[in-house]
């Protein structure tokens, strides 16, 4: 028999304890879950939070359509499920007509669904269209990027989203070879045009090119600077927070977010007395981020580099 060419919706959820725990879930609670992939983190949401409301966030249909089946059983908590880019969080609740929220959870990057569904093209171990869009409806392809962007922009992007050394050479390997037709093939252009053993240490040669090609197709560093600032404005007192990133680009937005909201005075230190009157709004409640155990891992490899951060309204 033939293998089906679109995988069951399969994604482990990262981190799940720590964030039930941390986002402090108590019924009649209304609570958000911007990332929801496949429910994974959502379907033990609902469980402790009973009377309560879960808003359910994604822009990938496959996505929402899984996750309404997954939780059209449930019982007792209401649900919403919306097509929006979390970037637009704020705004759609308020259209929805809800102006306070107890807890929120991010769970940023790509579900496995979407990795593994070949023609999604987020994969460099298979040969697919160079699409990358997790909205399937928005303009922007990873084909339009490869093909379409100049050596300078491309070199930029796979230099900063990327952090990938050798990028100009990746890139100009890239616009030697136009046009590229697929995922497969670009993997063998950048393959090519990296040193020969490069990859044996830091995995597969095009895993960092891909990567910021996906960032740039989905503007994600963008979205997660507004999301941050949507999710901080919608908290209600004492309301938490948790954001599970998955690479420094990610934790470093997050991190700096919650640092300027965690801190009373940005006067410089010259100044003897305030006259900025800002004024922390949050608290941390992770200093350090909390990590997968070595089980999780194990278990869940694509848990290994994930980091959740977890912040109070005050
Ligand atoms: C890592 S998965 C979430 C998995 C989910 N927590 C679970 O356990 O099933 C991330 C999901 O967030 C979605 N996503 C990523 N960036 C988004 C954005 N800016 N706005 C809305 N959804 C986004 C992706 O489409 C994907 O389905």
């Amino acid at each position: 028999m033939s293998q089906p060419a679109v995988p069951a919706f399969q994604h482990v959820p990262v981190l799940l304890n720590e964030c039930l725990q941390g986002l402090n879930l108590k019924p009649k609670m209304v609570v958000v879950d911007a990332t929801l992939g496949g429910a994974g983190h959502s379907r033990e949401i609902v469980k402790q939070i009973r009377g309560g409301t879960l808003v359910g966030f994604d822009r990938d249909t496959a996505a929402l359509r899984y996750s309404a089946d997954v939780l059209k059983a449930v019982d007792g908590v209401a649900i919403r499920l919306v097509k929006a880019n979390f970037a637009d969080l704020a705004d759609n609740l308020h259209s929805m007509g809800i102006d306070g929220v107890d807890a929120i959870l991010a769970d940023f990057g790509v579900s496995s669904y979407q990795i593994d569904t070949p023609e999604r093209g987020f994969s460099y171990t298979k040969d697919a269209p160079l699409d990358m869009r997790m909205d399937t409806d928005a303009e922007l392809t990873a084909a339009q990027v490869v093909n379409g962007y100049s050596l300078k922009h491309l070199t930029d992007i796979i230099s900063q989203y990327g952090e990938e050394r050798y990028a100009g050479r990746i890139a100009a390997a890239i616009v030697a070879a136009r046009p590229i037709r697929s995922t497969g093939h670009l993997t063998q252009v950048i393959t090519n045009a990296v040193p020969a053993g490069y990859g044996k240490t830091g995995g597969h040669p095009a895993k960092r090119t891909f990567q910021a090609i996906r960032i740039e197709v989905n503007q994600e560093l963008a979205s997660i600077e507004k999301f941050i600032e949507g999710a901080l404005s919608v908290l209600k007192p004492h309301g938490r927070l948790a954001v599970i990133s998955f690479h420094s680009l990610e934790d470093r937005i997050v991190k700096q977010k919650f640092k300027l909201a965690a801190t009373d005075c940005l006067c410089p230190p010259k100044i003897p007395q305030c006259i900025c009157g800002h004024h922390a709004t949050i608290k941390w409640l992770t200093k350090k981020p909390l990590c997968p155990t070595i089980q999780e891992t194990k278990s869940n490899p694509r848990s290994a580099s994930a980091k959740l951060r977890i912040i109070e309204k005050l």
